[in-house]
């Protein structure tokens, strides 16, 4: 479901990224988190085949793929609207056009290829009952239908998460890395250990936000 308003992020030098309401999650609040990571992490590298899973505008692909990070993106979403912002941003951006792809589809089940880095921001929440859940209802509201809401911020029973851990390593080149955006209102680290011991992925490192304004954040960072 879209709004048809486009708000636009510049959020390199080189790159305006458009989005709608309706499928912000915050993303863009990550991108100072994520500079930090791959500075810590991955210094100087270079991922030649990135997907941005959950990508919804595909605030961490475009930025990094501006930044000389990454060099081809697949953007995934579940939810097939999220290609009109992609699509503006391109039209924007025409030099881009071969090296970005999007692809409707629930976690990997459309995609074929392999990838050296996969990211990702997920919905955040196991269900709606938890206070945290109704506060970020009520922060988002104003322009988000409730509808909306619930498929950016709930992942029932983390069907999702489950799902993306048991298909996640085929789709990782020899070496390559995940890195996940998660909200410790809705998840720790032990919330997932299960899943990731049965993907067969290691854990490489964890990283907290260093945003004052979203000190909830953390990071996970798997290797396959
Ligand atoms: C928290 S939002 C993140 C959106 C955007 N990447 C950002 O950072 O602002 C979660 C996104 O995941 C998508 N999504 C939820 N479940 C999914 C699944 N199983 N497979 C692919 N995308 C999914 C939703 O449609 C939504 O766009």
């Amino acid at each position: 479901m879209s709004n048809n308003v486009f708000r636009e992020a510049p959020t390199s030098p080189r790159l305006t990224i458009y989005f709608d309401d309706n499928h912000n999650g915050d993303g863009l609040a990550t991108l100072e988190d994520y500079k930090a990571i791959f500075e810590k992490h991955f210094i100087g590298a270079q991922f030649q085949d990135v997907m941005e899973w959950c990508s919804g505008p595909a605030f961490v692909g475009f930025t990094f793929l501006a930044e000389g990070i990454f060099r081809n993106l697949v953007c995934a979403d579940i939810e097939a609207d999220v290609e009109r912002s992609i699509n503006k941003t391109l039209e924007h951006k025409p030099n881009y056009k071969h090296r970005v792809k999007f692809i409707h589809s629930d976690c990997f089940d459309n995609i074929d290829q392999k990838f050296d880095l996969i990211v990702g921001n997920p919905p955040h929440f196991i269900d709606d009952s938890s206070q945290e859940y109704k506060t970020f209802l009520k922060r988002n509201i104003i322009h988000k239908t409730e509808y909306d809401c619930d498929r950016t911020a709930i992942d029932w029973d983390w069907a999702g998460h489950k799902k993306f851990f048991q298909q996640v390593r085929q789709h990782l080149k020899p070496g390559g890395y995940v890195i996940l955006n998660e909200n410790a209102q809705g998840a720790t680290e032990e919330t997932f250990e299960e899943m990731i011991a049965e993907s067969g992925l290691q854990k490489y490192a964890v990283y907290a936000s260093t945003n004052p304004s979203r000190p909830f954040y953390w990071y996970m960072i798997l290797k396959g």
